[in-house]
């Protein structure tokens, strides 16, 4: 970190109206400089600049502030990204003292990553092969600008000629290999994507870092349509998303984000002006992706394929939303088509109303989808399709929405709706009574009253966050017994030995002592509870844990829903181990009150 000294410097040497001006067109007004806000929309411009004063300010929407704060918001960056650039702009140099170790350079890859992007792209505007592709894109609706916009290129056929590229330009085999864009065989190295047109995935700082690689011109049905990057120490599928890098002041400025299966889609999507769109590569949506998004914004709209496949998707897609408390709608395109295809069809302005209109929330959804490609002239298709459509109903959080849905099924089907009704409490006779209006309850709601969330992701939350707070209950005795404050009714959502321990730490350890030691705080445990300590510590050596109250106020939330999994799974035990209906149906309604609260608190 630099120190204070260093930061006054490098906000004092920064020309505050140079730095704004690429982002917003500033005209001189007294003493200082005005333009339209970059972080919200507006027709007359509030936001205010002063070279003298080295600040920013919008008066509409209160974002601004020093040089730092500026470049961290407009570019989305860290703080330490934003005080990095900005030194190395003005040439001043940060002492460093305790940046992270295990922090690696990686500007020589995305070096190499860029020179690979570059060499495609050239390939696909020189060359008479190149002239190909690019009708292919042409005829797919993509324009020249849009070609540059999102970089693509094309891998030529020949075997080598990447690896020429990068060799001329001295980077190491090994390097090569380990970006995945050279392979070795006993006749030597040869380029892994070849004669396919070349899209970049960037990461969210926009580095490239794979490429996802579609055939146009091969009639061997054999060869996949799509090749991407395999997962590299750059690239992982999993929390890399197609666009984000481009879609993010757009989806902060909507609020939301659309989410498309494919990037042809998101180009489709892009083009048409829903510039906020993204999609994950080839692989399903996963937990950590929702995290990245929800720093954006905690509004989706999933527009997969309307097929079969996309729909399946879909619905995973919206329980991993649910999960990281980002409200889903969704919009299920006629036909079974994909938005590139709708583009293509109806054009641009179509789908975007098309889309705009159709947004349909998770019940109307699922209802809608339940109804596709079925023959209701078969009145087994229509028996299958009402228990399909109870499942739903059953599940429902309303009883309002639950009468809502009985009456659109009994005029689809042309039913009364009374017998209709006559059916559903039969159906419903047969749900089991432990799985009777469950699932919305398990995951409705989450985290939504914790303003900024970090993203601490899910699988490093599960356990680590007792670490978490091990880690700043060391900085100090106040800061311990806060959170022990915080903490306490949910200790149950603890390992039972990082429970002793955390008392012991509380009820002993600084009851005696202001400071913490380790090794003396060591001698207040039982050598089991010191080994787990230890290895507690010596798992995370290294990792600097600076405190930070939306991480707390994050953890404080898992603590307690794990807290209210626990008590529930001892109930769901006794549930099942009583034959007493009177007892059961006790316990079913603590357990539901029990869920409730916890819908109720997150919605606060
Ligand atoms: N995909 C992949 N590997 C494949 C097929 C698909 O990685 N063999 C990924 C690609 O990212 C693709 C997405 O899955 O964009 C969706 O696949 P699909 O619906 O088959 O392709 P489209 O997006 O419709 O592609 P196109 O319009 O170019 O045919
Ligand atoms: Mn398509």
């Amino acid at each position: 970190m630099a120190t204070q000294e260093e930061i006054t410097k490098i906000i004092e040497n920064t020309d505050m109206v140079e730095l704004v001006s690429p982002y917003v067109k500033l005209s001189k007004q007294g003493k200082n400089y005005k333009g339209l806000c970059p972080f919200h929309n507006e027709d007359t411009p509030s936001f205010v600049v002063s070279q003298e004063k080295h600040l920013a300010h919008c008066f509409g929407c209160g974002k601004g502030g020093n040089p730092i704060q500026f470049l961290m918001d407009i570019k989305l960056i860290s703080f330490n990204e934003a005080l990095t650039e900005l030194a190395k702009k003005n040439g001043v140099t940060i002492s460093n003292p305790y940046q992270k170790k295990q922090e690696k350079d990686y500007s020589l890859f995305y070096e190499m990553m860029q020179t690979a992007t570059k060499f495609y792209q050239q390939n696909l505007s020189m060359t008479k092969s190149g002239k190909k592709a690019l009708t292919y894109l042409h005829q797919r609706g993509l324009n020249d600008e849009m070609i540059q916009e999102f970089q693509i290129g094309l891998a030529p056929s020949s075997l080598d000629s990447l690896y020429k590229v990068l060799k001329d330009a001295n980077y190491l085999e090994l390097d090569m290999m380990d970006l995945g864009l050279v392979g070795t065989s006993d006749k030597g190295y040869y380029d892994l994507f070849s004669k396919r047109i070349m899209f970049p995935i960037c990461d969210e700082q926009g580095h490239v870092v794979g490429f996802s690689a579609r055939i146009f011109d091969n009639p061997d049905k054999t060869q996949p349509k799509y090749i991407n990057t395999r997962d590299t120490f750059l690239y992982h599928k999993g929390n890399i998303l197609y666009h984000l890098h481009q879609a993010k002041t757009e989806i902060l400025r909507k609020k939301r984000f659309i989410l498309h299966e494919g990037q042809m889609d998101v180009i489709a999507s892009t083009g048409a002006g829903l510039k906020e769109s993204v999609c994950s590569m080839g692989t399903a949506f996963t937990l950590e992706q929702a995290y990245l998004l929800k720093k954006y914004a905690t509004q989706a709209i999933i527009c997969y394929d309307g097929d079969k496949a996309g729909i399946a998707a879909s619905k995973k897609a919206i329980a991993i939303f649910k999960k990281a408390g980002i409200q889903v709608h969704l919009v299920l395109l006629p036909d079974g088509m994909d938005p590139d295809e709708y583009v293509a069809m109806y054009g641009k302005e179509a789908y975007v109303s098309y889309f705009e209109e159709h947004k349909l929330d998770e019940l109307e959804y699922n209802f809608a989808t339940a109804f596709l490609q079925k023959d209701l002239s078969d009145s087994v298709v229509v028996e299958t399709l009402k228990k399909e459509v109870f499942e739903q109903i059953q599940k429902m959080p309303s009883q309002t929405a639950k009468e809502k849905y009985l009456g659109r099924l009994a005029e689809k089907i042309n039913a009364s709706k009374s017998s209709l009704s006559l059916d559903y409490e039969a159906f419903y006779k047969t749900v089991p009574i432990q799985d009777r209006n469950e699932p919305y309850y398990d995951d409705f709601y989450l985290e939504e009253d914790i303003p900024h969330l970090k993203p601490i992701y899910e699988d490093k939350l599960k356990r680590n966050f007792e670490l978490r707070l091990f880690l700043y209950a060391r900085n100090s005795k106040t800061k311990a017994v806060e959170i022990d404050n915080k903490i306490f009714d949910y200790m149950d959502a603890f390992l039972p030995i990082n429970r002793e321990i955390w008392i012991t730490l509380i009820n002993h350890y600084y009851m005696k002592y202001e400071q913490f030691d380790d090794q003396l705080f060591c001698s207040f445990l039982t050598e089991e509870q010191k080994k787990v300590y230890l290895e507690n510590l010596e798992s995370v050596r290294g990792a600097v844990e600076e405190y930070n109250d939306s991480d707390l106020a994050c953890i404080i939330q898992k603590m307690k829903e794990l807290h209210i999994k626990v008590q529930n799974e001892t109930l769901t035990n006794q549930i099942k181990q009583t034959t007493d209906e009177k007892l059961k149906m006790k316990k079913l309604k603590e357990k539901y009150n029990n869920k409730k609260q916890t819908m109720i608190r997150r919605r606060k």
